[in-house]
């Protein structure tokens, strides 16, 4: 019985989906190109992943300015439509549905990717991080403060980015407001101490997010939008949690439900321990269920077990699947076989090349 929750159709704005079986985005590295758009080989790894109800793509930056590592593709450049169509038409041809994740990596960045200018941020606090530029490692810096102009321009390169995302046949865009990234940083006191209407309260915290969705939305249709969240994200890429964090989500998740159209909200349990973290919350799934009437997509550690039982339990309407479908491209008929998983190599996560991306085995093809 409770195989099937995870095989259950269900439907995303205007999408019917023949499971609820989603592909977490990963950044995987390949776009090493100097456009850096995306190639045959990209196209390969998502076709071959296309049985997944949604495939969700790695971030994909919005502007040059959005850029903070080195070979994930855009979304911001002809060339990179172009790369992308591949990736989608291969989808299609197997009947999958592909989601491009429209990212900004605000201060996660370094001035390397910017010809010596200082990445942009709420305000002007480094997250005393590392940037993997092309010369490696290197120190993150204090990043120049958005004006409010600025602010409004970065909205436009997201809305631009998301008739880019329709235009390369993509069937919607997840907007990355997770990972202390851009919008994550608004979101955190530890990033945000504006004292203009992007700063302060909740309201004006979230204020350039909602902003920015209603315009994506306005442009290609709400039910071609999903958003991201890692409430409970603590101690890594900058991010520190605060007692004023939580109810900024709160806030959010609740003005959340006044867009009825939209595909849906996904949610990340804490990608690290928070058992001492005073204010995290513990669990994302049992604490926003009750406070968001939207499709509510899970993610992080989920198995074939957890998986069906998070859905069951009615935590939540999907489940995203990260680091399982880098090494089960079949995942969704593995689950459906009750067939073993394979592991994944975490040294291919991010080099150049076909190993460890493209090369996983399906079921069918162990001995
Ligand atoms: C190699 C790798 C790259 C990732 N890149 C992204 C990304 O581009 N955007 C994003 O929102 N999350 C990214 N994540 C986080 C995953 O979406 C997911 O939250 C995480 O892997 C936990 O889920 P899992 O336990 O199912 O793997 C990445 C994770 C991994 C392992």
């Amino acid at each position: 019985m409770t195989e099937k929750a995870l095989l259950k159709p269900i439907k995303i704005g205007p999408y019917e989906l023949p499971n609820r079986v989603f592909m977490a985005p990963m950044t995987r590295s390949r776009a090493d190109n100097p456009e850096n758009a995306a190639t045959p080989l990209i196209a390969e790894y998502y076709a071959q992943r296309a049985s997944a109800g949604l495939l969700i793509t790695e971030g994909s930056q919005v502007s040059k300015q959005a850029v903070g590592y080195i070979n994930t593709p855009g979304i911001y450049s002809g060339a990179q439509i172009e790369g992308w169509r591949q990736v989608t038409r291969a989808v299609h041809d197997r009947d999958g549905h592909i989601f491009c994740q429209l990212w900004h990596c605000g201060r996660m960045s370094h001035p390397d990717f910017h010809d010596g200018r200082l990445p942009v941020a709420p305000s002007a606090i480094n997250p005393n991080d590392k940037s993997f530029t092309r010369k490696g490692f290197k120190d993150t810096v204090t990043p120049h403060a958005l004006t409010t102009d600025e602010i409004h321009d970065t909205t436009q390169d997201f809305r631009r980015a998301a008739e880019n995302a329709i235009t390369a046949g993509f069937d919607g865009v997840e907007i990355h407001s997770a990972n202390g990234y851009l919008f994550h940083q608004f979101f955190t006191n530890c990033s945000n101490v504006r004292t203009d209407e992007y700063g302060g309260s909740h309201e004006n915290k979230a204020r350039f997010f909602f902003e920015t969705l209603d315009a994506v939305g306005r442009a290609i249709g709400f039910g071609k939008v999903g958003i991201r969240l890692n409430p409970s994200a603590h101690g890594f890429f900058g991010v520190t949690l605060d007692k004023a964090t939580i109810p900024t989500f709160e806030h959010i998740v609740e003005r959340l439900n006044d867009y009825h159209e939209l595909a849906y909200a996904h949610f990340t349990e804490p990608l690290a321990p928070v058992d001492n973290v005073l204010d995290a919350v513990k669990e994302i799934a049992k604490h926003f269920r009750p406070r968001y009437r939207g499709t509510l997509v899970i993610n992080c550690r989920f198995k074939h077990d957890s998986g069906n039982r998070v859905l069951d339990e009615g935590c939540a309407d999907a489940v995203a699947f990260g680091k399982a479908f880098i090494s089960n491209p079949d995942l969704v008929e593995r689950i459906r076989r009750g067939a073993p998983w394979a592991k994944w190599d975490e040294d291919t996560f991010y080099v150049p090349g076909s190993k460890g991306y493209t090369d996983y085995p399906c079921f069918e093809e162990h001995p």
